[in-house]
């Protein structure tokens, strides 16, 4: 049985004062979850603050990005080992805005990806296609080979200890989320796939979340498709009252979030 994780990305937006008031409101509305595992992903600099805030809670925390190196002259990068030493659980790699925005590779992303196992985080790799590609009837295709290239030279414990999102381009921030058909097509090819590059105990217990304009009224429609395993949130995860709604929405059917 996979808990379903629900995961805020908080991208490029608020100050100190926002991410504390933001984190607190998550935490004080998600007092014991039940059947979700809710985690925020704020901006590196208001990391401690919200490490500080979120100690001792259920809500775990992570990063948007980080380096391969453990250290070195990389001036303007954080290396995965200061995400660990702050508490970080995760870091999402390889979102479509690094892709396409700056110019990260497949390789870049790989190699992101085994230095966050090496410091004991779960990286949560993000795949999806373009509008374009879709079109094209390339979904398949591309996010398989980002998949297999994320993940080239790891060994079944690491794929063990990742977590997948399925964030078709266009449904980032556009208001247009994959309908649950349209999710749990690739959420269902990317289990497959998972199975051949691990096993097919790992395929059953890797979660693969959906990203995509995920928000309160589509959250539950998306998130209780079966290879669905909870969502990456955008937008909706800056306002606390709907990221709550988002997590309770996404629990497992055998569990309901209390307060
Ligand atoms: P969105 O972003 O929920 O605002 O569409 C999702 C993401 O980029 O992870």
């Amino acid at each position: 049985m996979r808990t379903p994780l629900v995961v805020g990305n908080w991208k490029m937006h608020g100050g100190l004062a926002e991410a504390r008031e933001l984190a607190s409101g998550v935490r004080d509305g998600l007092k014991r979850p039940r059947g979700v595992e809710v985690a925020l992903c704020p901006p590196f600099t208001a990391l401690p603050a919200v490490a500080e805030v979120l100690a001792g809670s259920p809500i775990g925390w992570g990063a948007q990005n980080c380096h391969w190196e453990d250290t070195g002259a990389f001036t303007g990068e954080i290396a995965p080992g200061m995400l660990a030493e702050l508490g970080c659980r995760f870091v999402i790699l390889g979102h479509s805005e690094r892709r396409h925005l700056f110019r990260e590779t497949d390789d870049d992303i790989a190699r992101k990806v085994a230095a966050a196992l090496r410091h004991g985080l779960q990286p949560l790799l993000c795949v999806g296609e373009t509008a374009e590609e879709r079109r094209q009837g390339l979904t398949f295709t591309v996010v398989e080979g980002q998949l297999r290239a994320g993940w080239a030279g790891l060994g079944a414990d690491e794929i063990a200890r990742s977590v997948l999102a399925y964030e078709p381009v266009w449904a980032i921030g556009t208001g247009v989320n994959a309908t649950p058909a349209q999710a749990a097509e690739v959420h269902g090819y990317l289990r497959g796939l998972v199975s051949e590059l691990a096993s097919k105990e790992t395929a059953q217990s890797l979660r693969i979340l959906y990203g995509g304009s995920v928000k309160p009224d589509n959250a539950a429609e998306l998130t209780q498709q079966p290879d669905i395993d909870g969502a990456l949130v955008g937008g909706a995860s800056l306002q606390a009252q709907g990221f709550i709604t988002i997590a309770k929405k996404s629990a497992s059917r055998g569990g309901s979030s209390k307060e």
